[in-house]
């Protein structure tokens, strides 16, 4: 390789491929889903909407709705071999970790994993959404030492993750902000898990490899794992009379702060908005108002201090403490909503595959001969 050649250290900048299912739009600070944009999505969806709308390219009309909303209640239960393996999972174990084990089981669990044909995928599609919350809500009984509860087909998507993790729906704009955050984070192009899923797909492997290895992405701090440290940072703050100051004193140790900065977005986060009127309405409703006050004057003093501006993460995360949500839920909720996304990407590099392998720039030794083993010393 030439020694002028260009590295894009991290990838940044370039661009792998075409894509039809989302596009971020950072000049004009806009995300869109198959073109519709993703808060009006939010505002006017409901999350299995979103889901039809990223594997069909088109949103349902009523009946298509209502049918995909009957064919995926109808999947919401377990096999009772993978419903032990989440009873025998330590129960110190991260809910991701115990997601990455449960769609990996599931993929065993499937009589022809490596049939690729499309219908076969989406069929698959629809069975993680639907079973994925169905393993979180259950390993988050286990690990309470509680009975399991059964899912319910009556309840929507949303509503039904409550109830198998708490036995009760809670307040309707409960429901209604949680199902907001999981349509924003349904999708969001090439981002690290998706494109995660698509490499691994690229190689004609199974659509629960490449679902299991972005749930490993999706875990990182610097991708989905943000919104639960972002929630420990507000905790460690604690008030808002201390929030200044400590992001100041963060900023001059040169800390990394959980919640803000984008690779794309350096304008602000188009979901942010949206995410941040629903949070509020939880601080409303639980008059815990601390939590969004902080995050306001964190925000203004990042974007004074830096020109940094928070991210979705920065406003999910607080907006799940609200809603009574255990922390290390956050990211695993993340993986509810982004299977969705995933599982379209996967499709979509499937229906015109190439395999994804790029090149590096070698800076290791010259050529050397081996010496023997008995003649080194
Ligand atoms: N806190 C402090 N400084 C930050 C920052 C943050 N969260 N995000 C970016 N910066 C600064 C970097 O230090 C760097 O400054 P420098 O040029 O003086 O060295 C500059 O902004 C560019 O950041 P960089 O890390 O090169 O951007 P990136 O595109 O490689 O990384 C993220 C993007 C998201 C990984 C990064 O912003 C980050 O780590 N954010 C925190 C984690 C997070 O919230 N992740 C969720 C993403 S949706």
């Amino acid at each position: 390789m030439a020694d002028e050649t260009v590295i894009h250290r991290g990838l940044d900048g370039v661009v792998v491929d075409s894509t039809r299912i989302s596009k971020v739009m950072p000049e004009i600070n806009s995300l869109v889903y198959f073109g519709y944009p993703v808060q009006e999505l939010a505002e006017h969806c409901c999350f299995e909407e979103v889901a039809w709308l990223l594997w069909h390219g088109e949103l349902p009309n009523a009946q298509q709705l209502a049918a995909f909303q009957a064919d995926g209640r109808s999947r919401r239960h377990l096999s009772k071999e993978l419903l032990a393996v989440i009873q025998k999972t330590p129960r110190t174990a991260h809910p991701m970790d115990l997601l990455r084990t449960a769609v990996s089981f599931l993929g065993m669990e499937d009589p022809a994993p490596d049939k690729e044909d499309a219908a076969a995928n989406l069929d698959r599609a629809i069975s993680m959404m639907a079973k994925i919350p169905i393993m979180l809500g259950s390993f988050y009984r286990v690990r309470k030492g509680l009975e399991i509860i059964p899912p319910r087909s009556d309840l929507s998507f949303a509503q039904n993750f409550f109830h198998i993790c708490l036995g009760q729906a809670p307040p309707s704009e409960v429901v209604r902000a949680f199902e907001v955050s999981l349509i924003l984070y349904a999708e969001h192009g090439f981002n690290a898990s998706t494109f995660t899923a698509r490499v691994v797909v690229s190689t004609l492997s199974d659509i629960y490899s490449g679902v299991t290895a972005g749930i490993g992405s999706l875990k990182g701090p610097l991708h989905g794992g943000a919104n639960e440290e972002v929630m420990r940072m507000l905790l460690e703050i604690g008030e808002p009379a201390r929030a200044r100051d400590w992001m100041l004193t963060a900023l001059r140790e040169k800390r990394k702060i959980m919640g803000f900065g984008h690779r794309v977005y350096k304008k602000g986060d188009s979901r942010c908005p949206t995410m941040h009127k629903y949070a509020r309405q939880m601080a409303d409703l639980t008059g815990q108002k601390q939590w969004l006050e902080i995050c306001d004057i964190l925000a203004e003093t990042m974007l004074k201090e830096k020109g940094i501006y928070p991210n979705l993460d920065f406003y999910s995360g607080p907006a799940y403490y609200l809603m009574g949500i255990d922390i290390d839920m956050f990211t695993p909720i993340f993986v509810m909503a982004r299977i969705t996304g995933w599982t379209a990407h996967i499709m979509e590099q499937l229906a015109a595959n190439r395999l994804i392998r790029p090149l590096s720039h070698y800076t290791g030794p010259a050529e050397r001969r081996v010496v023997p083993l008995v003649h080194r010393g």
